[in-house]
C-alpha cells in the first residue's frame, strides 16, 4: 500500500473537495456517476466516508459497483491515520468566520470554525437569528477581513429572515448590496423531510460554487411541530440524527462552517416542552449535543446586549463574552 502524496493531488485536496466526476477516471461509469449525483454524492470524500449500506440504499448501485466505489474512493481519500503534527498544522489552517464582534470572535478562538457545527441555542429575542443575518454576509468577506470567502447558503424554517437585516450589514463593510443578496442562496424549509432534502440540493450547490457558510434557521423548530407526542420521540430523534449527520457530511466534505439555531423550551404546559426536562438545556436532547462541535449560549443583558456563554467545545474554555444586536449587525457590547 503506497502513502505517497504528488504534490498535484495535495493541492486539489487543499483547494476543496474532488468532484465525483474524478472517478471516471478509475473506471466509473458516467451512469453510475449519475446514479450517485441523484443519490445525493457529489464528491469523492462523500463516498469514502459513506457507509457501504448506504451506497446500496442508492438505486442501481449493486453489491459489486459498490465495493469498487469504495476501493477507489479509499485510493484518493486518506482514511487512515496519519500523525498529531499534520492535525495540528491543518488545524491552523481553519479558516474562521468574523461574528462582527471583537470580544465574541476573541471567545470563540477567531470567530465562527469552518468545516465544523456551531449550535447557537438560547430563549427567543435573545440573537440568534441576528447573529445569522451577520454570517451570511461576512461568509462573503475576504479571509483577510475575517471572512470565508465564499457564499452563504440559509435554509430557514421560521420565515425570520430578513433581507433588509442583510443590506444593513452589508454597508458595514462597504460591501454592494445586491451582490451580498446575490451570494446568499435561500430556501424556505416547510416540514423536516422537506429540510432533510434541501440537504442534497445543498451539496449539488456546494459542488459547483464554494460556500462557506450553511445556516439552519431553526434546525429544531419543524420538528417540534411534525413530532409532536411523547410516542413520537423515538422516530423524531431517529430522523433529527439523519439530518445532523448529513450537515456534518456538508461540514467535512466542503469545509462549510454549518450554524444551526436550536430555541430553549420553557417547560410550560407540557406541551413542546416534554422533550425537554430541564429547562435551560436546548431542545434535541443528546443527540444534538452530539453533534455540534461548539455550542453557544445566548442570554439577554442590558438593552441591545447579549451574553454568550461557550459551552461544550472540544478546545475552547467555558467562558463568557458580551456583545450587542445593533442596526449595522453584531457588535461589541455597549455601555
Ligand atoms: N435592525 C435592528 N437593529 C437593532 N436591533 C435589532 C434589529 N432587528 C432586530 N433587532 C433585535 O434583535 C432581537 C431579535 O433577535 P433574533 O431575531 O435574532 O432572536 P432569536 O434569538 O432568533 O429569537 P427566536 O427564538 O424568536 O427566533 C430583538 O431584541 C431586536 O430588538
Ligand atoms: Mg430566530
Amino acid at each position: 500500500m503506497s502513502q505517497q502524496h504528488n504534490s498535484a493531488e495535495e493541492e486539489e485536496e487543499d483547494y476543496g473537495p474532488l468532484l465525483i466526476s474524478h472517478l471516471e477516471q478509475s473506471g466509473i461509469s458516467s451512469s453510475d456517476i449519475k446514479k450517485l449525483k441523484d443519490g445525493g454524492y457529489y464528491t469523492v470524500e462523500a463516498i469514502a466516508y459513506a457507509p457501504k449500506k448506504a451506497l446500496l440504499a442508492i438505486k442501481g448501485i449493486s453489491e459489486t459497483k459498490a465495493d469498487k466505489l469504495i476501493a477507489e474512493a479509499s485510493k484518493v481519500v486518506n482514511l487512515g491515520f496519519t500523525t498529531a503534527m499534520d492535525v495540528h498544522q491543518r488545524r491552523q489552517e481553519i479558516v474562521t468566520i468574523t461574528t462582527g464582534s471583537k470580544q465574541l470572535d476573541t471567545a470563540l478562538g477567531g470567530g465562527i470554525e469552518t468545516g465544523s457545527i456551531t449550535e447557537i441555542f438560547g430563549e427567543f429575542r435573545t440573537g440568534k437569528s441576528q447573529l445569522c443575518h451577520m454570517l451570511a454576509v461576512t461568509a462573503q468577506l475576504p479571509v483577510s477581513m475575517g471572512g470565508g470567502q465564499g457564499k452563504c447558503m440559509f435554509i430557514d424554517t421560521e420565515s425570520t429572515f430578513r433581507p433588509n437585516r442583510v443590506l444593513s450589514i452589508a454597508q458595514r463593510y462597504s460591501l454592494n448590496g445586491e451582490n451580498t443578496l446575490d451570494n446568499i442562496a435561500y430556501a424556505r424549509a416547510y416540514n423536516t423531510d422537506h429540510q432533510t432534502a434541501l440537504l442534497i440540493h445543498a451539496a449539488a450547490m456546494m459542488s459547483e460554487t464554494r460556500f462557506s457558510v450553511l445556516v439552519v434557521d431553526s434546525a429544531m423548530a419543524l420538528y417540534r411541530t411534525d413530532y409532536a407526542g411523547r410516542g413520537e420521540l423515538a422516530a423524531r430523534q431517529t430522523h433529527l440524527a439523519q439530518f445532523l449527520r448529513s450537515l456534518q457530511r456538508l461540514a467535512d466534505e466542503f469545509g462549510v462552517a454549518v450554524v444551526i439555531t436550536n430555541q430553549v423550551v420553557a417547560q410550560v404546559d407540557g406541551g413542546a416542552g416534554m422533550f425537554n426536562p430541564d429547562p435551560k438545556k436546548p431542545a434535541g436532547g443528546n443527540i444534538i449535543a452530539h453533534a455540534s462541535c461548539t455550542r453557544l449560549y445566548l442570554k439577554k443583558g442590558r438593552g441591545e446586549n447579549r451574553i454568550c456563554k461557550i459551552y461544550d467545545s472540544p478546545s475552547l474554555p467555558e467562558n463568557e463574552c458580551t456583545f450587542a444586536i445593533m442596526e449595522d449587525g453584531i457588535t461589541d457590547a455597549v455601555e
